[in-house]
């Protein structure tokens, strides 16, 4: 799969660079191509596993969008808690639906790494990613 950076905000694109970044608006030269982002924070770091590879859980219904049906994606941060503090903290949570960006958490370490996306299609695959200043971007896929 071919993954493209964006060099302002960091956001990730799949298969090919936008003609502008749906988070920040940066035109398309702004991104790099590094198909093994993923791949390169787990060998740089492979003990942080479990810190860093998004939990998701899926809830249907939550009441918060009433008669509309909406599907929540709930995010953590690691299987174990990644640290949210001044000098090491998850900068972003982005969720993708079949591979188009559909939102992003904004963090910083006033938060705790975690975010919910209620989604309104509850269909296809559902894309997790997420940038720890330190450790770099990981990922979880599910299906739903
Ligand atoms: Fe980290």
């Amino acid at each position: 799969m071919k993954i493209f950076i964006c060099g302002k905000c960091g956001h990730l694109a799949f298969d090919a660079a936008p003609e502008a970044c749906p988070v920040c608006g940066a035109k398309k030269e702004e991104f790099t191509q590094n198909d093994r982002i993923f791949e390169e924070s787990r060998a740089n770091s492979p003990e942080a596993e479990v810190k860093h590879v998004p939990f998701v859980q899926v809830n249907k219904e939550c009441g918060l969008v009433p008669d509309k049906g909406c599907t929540d994606i709930l995010v953590r941060i690691g299987k174990t808690l990644h640290p949210s503090e001044d000098k090491h903290f998850i900068l972003f949570i982005d969720c993708y639906q079949n591979g188009a960006y559909v939102g992003r958490a904004q963090l910083s370490p006033g938060l705790y790494p975690a975010a919910c996306f209620h989604l309104k299609t509850p269909t296809g695959t559902v894309t997790i990613t997420e940038h720890c200043n330190l450790h770099g971007y990981w990922k979880t896929e599910i299906i739903l």
